[in-house]
């Protein structure tokens, strides 16, 4: 990383009025590629992990071939680390008011918990979430720097305020490399959140879910979770309620105290470099369990453990076809006829484009891009590693600031035209056509494959009783 980034990224940490030096600075390296502190565990916390690198798990190098040009970047980006929804919030505070009152000792690794205050806003970005997208934009510029120098990203976000502050964050760590950069063209406008997408059951919105009324009245994940928690829990239900004589304690509860760990971690200091004290209250393999509970909850939910997981990935998918052709939205889904037929809010002749979503926005369209066609149905009573799952885990793919690089590269030999797909720097190589060794595949067998969302999937089986 330029030097210059490391001057802006304090810069921006500055403006978010985030207080100095967290302790254990040592045990961290930075967020500027990703927060690497704690790994054993922070990268055990499912879609709750701060966003990490998996350039070095990537089996494919994440480098641009040095024979190719990239011409082309769609980039999919999860919003930052945030606090708890408001629904948590209550949970949350409910259990910890609750151990409060009633235990009659608090010690050890308990006894934060006599002080410990509660209260958060409701699902904003904390400073560290907008630090991740601020770093996010920085490393798309320096990434795509020859397409950057010259073009401005058309930007799409989901309308919640975390997605849309998002897209602003990373809109500005684009902007600041790219006016740092003396080879860039400093005439071209700053990009903007372009499109906002509105959220809610009566809006047709490629970034969220919501209108697939069948997928929205499904338990699958919600069962698959409660008797994987069954599972897992039991042995650190007792050990906690050892621990908090006095307080009855619920598998639920347990599974709260786990999540706090990664709220307040990410919620306590502007790099996350502060490890919350909740997270000492479990071992390693128990948070290994907890991200298994995650993946699970994701897999049987958005992906493809669910019929309907990927059909909400439809219409993004068509979306994308339409960029990379440059030919106009075929798609009876989840689209908005009226924003992709037009030019202002849905322009065909960009070269970088960048949409902001959620989690549970991100799975769907993996799924239906066949991304993890190769995993088989996850396990419901043990534990896979991502070995086992091909690659497959809610930390891996939805991480807060979890990101997706949609590449189209001419190169040197090559007539056509290939495509390439990262997922957190990692190189997923394609399904559904021929992929090279370097897991591309030609923009029209690419297209090809995509078959599923061309012919609309199974969106008809959202509505059929
Ligand atoms: C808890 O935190 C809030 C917000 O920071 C603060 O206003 C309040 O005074 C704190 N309460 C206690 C008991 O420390
Ligand atoms: C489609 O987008 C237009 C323009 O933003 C909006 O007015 C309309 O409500 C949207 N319709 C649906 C079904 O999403
Ligand atoms: C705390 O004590 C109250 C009053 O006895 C009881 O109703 C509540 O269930 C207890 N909560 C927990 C979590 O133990
Ligand atoms: C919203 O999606 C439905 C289902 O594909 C479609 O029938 C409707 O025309 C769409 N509305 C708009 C405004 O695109
Ligand atoms: C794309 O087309 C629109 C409408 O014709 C035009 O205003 C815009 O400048 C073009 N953008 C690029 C990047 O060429
Ligand atoms: C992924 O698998 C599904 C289900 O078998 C199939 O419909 C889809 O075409 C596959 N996608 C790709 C890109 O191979």
């Amino acid at each position: 990383m330029p030097v210059l980034s490391r001057i802006l990224l304090s810069t921006a940490v500055a403006a978010l009025g985030a207080s100095a030096s967290p302790v254990s600075r040592s045990s961290c390296d930075s967020i500027e590629d990703g927060y690497t502190c704690f790994t054993d565990i922070s990268h055990n916390w499912g879609m709750y992990s701060p966003y990490f690198s998996l350039a070095s798990e990537s089996t494919i190098s994440p480098d641009i071939p040095s024979e190719c040009e990239v011409t082309f970047v769609q980039s999919l980006t999860r919003h930052g680390a945030r606090y708890p929804t408001a629904k948590k919030n209550t949970a949350y505070a409910a259990l910890i008011k609750a151990i409060q009152t009633n235990a009659t000792r608090l010690e050890g690794d308990y006894a934060f918990l006599k002080t410990y205050n509660y209260s958060w806003p409701a699902a904003t970005l904390t400073p560290f979430g907008t630090n991740e997208l601020y770093q996010a934009g920085i490393k798309f510029y320096e990434r795509y720097e020859c397409l950057g120098r010259d073009n401005v990203p058309f930007v799409r976000a989901s309308s919640a305020d975390r997605v849309v502050a998002s897209g602003e964050a990373w809109n500005s760590g684009f902007q600041d490399t790219k006016f740092a950069d003396w080879f860039a063209d400093q005439s071209q406008a700053a990009p903007i959140v372009n499109v906002v997408l509105e959220e809610g059951d009566t809006f047709n919105n490629t970034l969220d879910h919501s209108l697939c009324t069948n997928f929205e009245n499904s338990d699958l994940a919600d069962d698959v979770q409660a008797e994987f928690a069954a599972i897992f829990v039991s042995k650190i239900l007792t050990r906690v309620q050892a621990h908090l004589h006095g307080v009855t304690l619920t598998t639920t509860d347990i599974i709260y105290l786990m999540d706090m760990c990664a709220f307040d971690t990410v919620a306590r200091t502007s790099d996350a470099s502060e490890l919350s004290p909740f997270c000492n209250l479990f071992t390693k393999s128990e948070w290994e369990e907890y991200n298994y509970y995650a993946s699970l909850g994701k897999y049987y939910g958005y992906s493809n453990g669910n019929p309907l997981g990927p059909a909400q990935g439809i219409g993004f998918t068509n979306e994308l076809i339409a960029r990379l052709t440059g030919t106009p939205v075929q798609d009876e889904t989840s689209t908005n006829h009226t924003l992709d037929s037009s030019a202002v809010t849905f322009p065909l002749n960009a070269t970088l484009y960048a949409d902001f979503s959620h989690d549970d926005g991100l799975e769907p369209i993996f799924a239906a891009m066949g991304l993890f066609n190769g995993t088989r149905p996850l396990s419901e009573t043990k534990v896979e590693s991502v070995e086992q799952t091909n690659g497959f885990s809610a930390a891996w793919t939805v991480p807060f600031a979890a990101r997706m690089y949609v590449e189209l590269m001419t190169c040197e030999g090559e007539e056509e035209q290939l495509v390439r797909v990262l997922v957190n720097d990692r190189v997923v190589p394609l399904y559904g056509c021929e992929h090279d060794g370097l897991g591309r595949c030609t923009l029209d067998d690419f297209v090809d494959g995509l078959s599923f969302a061309r012919s609309n999937g199974n969106w008809a089986s959202c509505f059929t009783s």
